[in-house]
């Protein structure tokens, strides 16, 4: 097959932008590269701002987003990833400025790449994609720096969490055994059955809070914050003692406002997570441990799985924050 099929995002003039289907040239590989036949892809925030013309992710437009892709290496210029590996390519530029998951194809550099862990499926890894590598990296950012008899002390909080970050930062937390508690603008049952032992809206929460007060009541051991803006600001102030809070989202907002008390007086650590340029061995290991004993038994609860024809309706989700788990991609293969 000389062409394949790619979900393209076109500028048809300044700041107009236009979204569809497409064939495109299967791309040449040159040294050091992998071309891989993509089986499935997922959906997150970033691949939402790509897709509307963020020139902050993407600079230059036609472009195919999808920053998650795993796959069967077909061509391969790299000794590391013969034809036939199986393997998963999440963050680096793939979806930014180099086309992405939403294509049939990506082409590549060997460096982007890991072999898939035999305890995931290719499905299963976009379950995760860059959401559940970015709660892991969250989560063991947590553990190792908090202790474990403070931890077990209160709740861990998760914010903006019905989205893919947020869920699956608490399904893995509920799963390794921590007390969750998830803050989300959403009604229902959802997470609680992904493990929340308790779920609140943040405007209700927020409302309780002192507004002047720097510090206040020590609610939770740890948090995992999507969100950004006054939510982590409210966080911070209810954080325990030596506590340690995990920053990688700005869905509300990227400023954030505190004070230094958290930090001087409780030892608070907020703790910054990005997932894009994390060095390949760390990634290797963390995809090791969601292969294995990170692997909630739920995961498959948390999926969606759509067609390139409906990744218009589902990325749009995204801009109301309406999105609920993970939306994969399945490719024709
Ligand atoms: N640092 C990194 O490397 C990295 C990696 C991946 C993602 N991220 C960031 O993490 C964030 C979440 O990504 P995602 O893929 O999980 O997105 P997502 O699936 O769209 O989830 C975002 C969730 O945040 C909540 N939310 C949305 N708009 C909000 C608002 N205005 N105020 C408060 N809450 C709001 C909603 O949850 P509720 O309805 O439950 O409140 C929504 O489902 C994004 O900012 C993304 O850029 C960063």
């Amino acid at each position: 097959m000389k062409t394949y099929k790619a979900f393209q995002v076109i500028e048809k003039e300044a700041k107009q932008f236009e979204r569809k289907v497409v064939e495109m040239e299967k791309p040449k590989i040159e040294s050091g590269q992998v071309l891989i036949k993509v089986h499935f892809s997922s959906i997150n925030y970033k691949d939402f701002l790509s897709s509307i013309g963020n020139k902050g992710v993407t600079r230059n437009y036609p472009h195919v987003p999808g920053i998650d892709a795993s796959g069967v290496v077909e061509e391969s210029q790299s000794a590391d990833f013969p034809p036939g590996t199986e393997v998963i390519v999440t963050g680096f530029d793939l979806g930014m400025n180099t086309d992405g998951g939403f294509g049939e194809y990506i082409l590549t550099p060997q460096e982007w790449v890991v072999k898939k862990p035999d305890g995931l499926s290719l499905e299963e890894a976009m379950i995760y994609g860059t959401a559940g590598f970015t709660a892991a990296q969250c989560i063991e950012a947590i553990l190792g720096n908090t202790d474990h008899e403070q931890l077990m002390s209160k709740e861990v909080v998760v914010t903006g969490a019905s989205g893919g970050v947020g869920s699956l930062a608490v399904m893995i937390l509920s799963h390794l055994g921590y007390s969750v508690h998830a803050l989300s603008r959403k009604e229902g049952d959802f997470l609680k059955q992904c493990g929340a032992q308790a779920v609140a809206s943040p405007s209700d929460w927020q409302a309780g809070l002192d507004e002047k007060k720097p510090l206040l009541q020590e609610q939770w051991s740890a948090g995992v914050d999507t969100v950004g803006g006054s939510i982590l600001s409210d966080v911070l102030r209810t954080s325990g003692y030596r506590s340690t809070i995990a920053c990688c989202g700005m869905v509300a907002d990227i400023k954030l406002t505190s004070s230094v008390f958290p930090f001087i007086l409780r030892g608070v650590k907020l703790y910054g997570i990005d997932s894009a340029m994390c060095p390949i061995n760390l990634k290797k290991q963390i995809w090791d441990r969601l292969a294995t004993n990170w692997k909630p038994q739920k995961l498959h609860d948390l999926k969606k799985v759509i067609g390139l024809d409906e990744l218009e309706a589902s990325l749009m989700l995204m801009k109301e924050g309406k999105s609920q788990g993970r939306i994969v991609l399945r490719h024709n293969i």
